[in-house]
């Protein structure tokens, strides 16, 4: 019998070593020390021995079986660690896969400044109107003073459709349809798209602008009011630069003045996009006429409005040349944003 369990325990020794799955752990164990195991069996055959054959028998069966539970532990350990790392491999995440999809967007250059442009006017208290894009002749010309004929229309090459609607060739007429909607007192800006016909290095038929507006009793707004916040406003956008106000016209704005920063390309000290005057024109601005008020009948008020393209902002901002570019969806272009 001794011989036998020799045996036995190089055949268990062989068994080990030909294990690959923790199923055919499981098939052994149960082969040798499972109620029908062979082990088992020898145990069991102990009864039948002589006295002092069993000891000696017994030893060696409790030797060999400490032996297969310490040779079990440990290929059960390395089996199971052998299963978790191929698992691990198997639903491994690659984080650094993200660098390889496409680039993120933080919106479009004119988008980006007109955000600039709006955050700056939100955290000043101002609130957001729109109006329609295809605006009446009433609203866009007649209300902002401007009447049939009058020569000033002849500075926006406007789109006609029939029964004198238009697109919108600025948004000053949101000035008209803000007064004509809301009491007292008014701080809002209107940006939008607006619409002429125009199309050359600095224009495009379709472009946008910031209308701003604040109305309130007479004598509470004044052009002071005006020209601090577009003086705040510029150099928000522009950094540290000089603003200047120069006299002007508007029919909807008496006294009217176009607002200049200091060239943002030569510093001031003229070069060719500047026209070598050192000064860069970027809005339009003044007190609102009476006129306006007149058509939305308003009595007692004073005000100011100003408005602004974004285009030109942006060009600037980026130093851009030709304004076309923002609108021919060319990667190369929009990428470097
Ligand atoms: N609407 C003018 C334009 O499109 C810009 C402008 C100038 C708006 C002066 C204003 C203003 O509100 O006061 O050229």
């Amino acid at each position: 019998m001794l011989v036998e369990i020799e045996k036995l325990e190089q055949e268990i020794q062989q068994d080990f070593h030909n294990i690959k799955t923790t199923e055919q752990l499981e098939n052994l164990r149960v082969q040798i020390v499972g109620k029908k195991g062979k082990l088992t069996a020898y145990f069991s055959a102990l009864r039948d021995l002589e006295p002092e054959n069993k000891k000696q028998v017994a030893q060696k069966l409790n030797v060999l079986k400490n032996h297969f539970e310490s040779l079990y532990e440990d290929k059960k350990q390395t089996l199971d660690a052998a299963k978790l790392s191929a698992q691990l491999e198997q639903e491994y995440i690659d984080v650094s896969l993200f660098n390889t999809l496409k680039p993120q967007s933080l919106g479009h250059p004119i988008a980006q400044v007109l955000d600039k442009i709006v955050d700056y006017f939100i955290n000043m208290n101002f609130s957001i109107q729109s109006g329609p894009l295809i605006e009446d002749d009433f609203h866009n010309f007649e209300a902002l003073n401007l009447p049939k004929f009058h020569p000033a229309r002849d500075m926006q090459d406007t789109f006609y459709f029939k029964d004198s609607l238009l697109l919108r060739t600025h948004t000053s007429p949101v000035q008209i349809r803000t007064m004509e909607t809301h009491s007292l007192p008014i701080r809002v800006i209107a940006p939008g798209n607006v619409f002429r016909r125009d199309y050359d290095l600095t224009h495009s038929p379709m472009f946008h602008q910031v209308e701003g507006l604040v109305v309130d009793e007479m004598g509470k707004i004044s052009f002071a009011n005006l020209k601090f916040i577009l003086e705040d406003f510029l150099r928000y956008i522009f950094g540290d630069v000089r603003v200047r106000f120069r006299a002007s016209f508007f029919p909807f704005t008496e006294p009217s003045a176009e607002v200049d920063i200091s060239c943002v390309f030569c510093k001031g000290n003229g070069c060719r996009v500047c026209s070598h005057t050192g000064w860069l024109e970027v809005l339009g601005c003044g007190v609102v006429h009476s006129n306006v008020f007149k058509a939305v009948g308003y009595e007692n008020v004073s005000g100011y409005a100003f408005g602004l393209g974004v285009e030109r902002f942006a060009m600037l901002l980026h130093r851009v040349n030709d304004l076309r570019s923002f609108f021919e969806t060319d990667l190369r272009v929009l990428e470097q944003f």
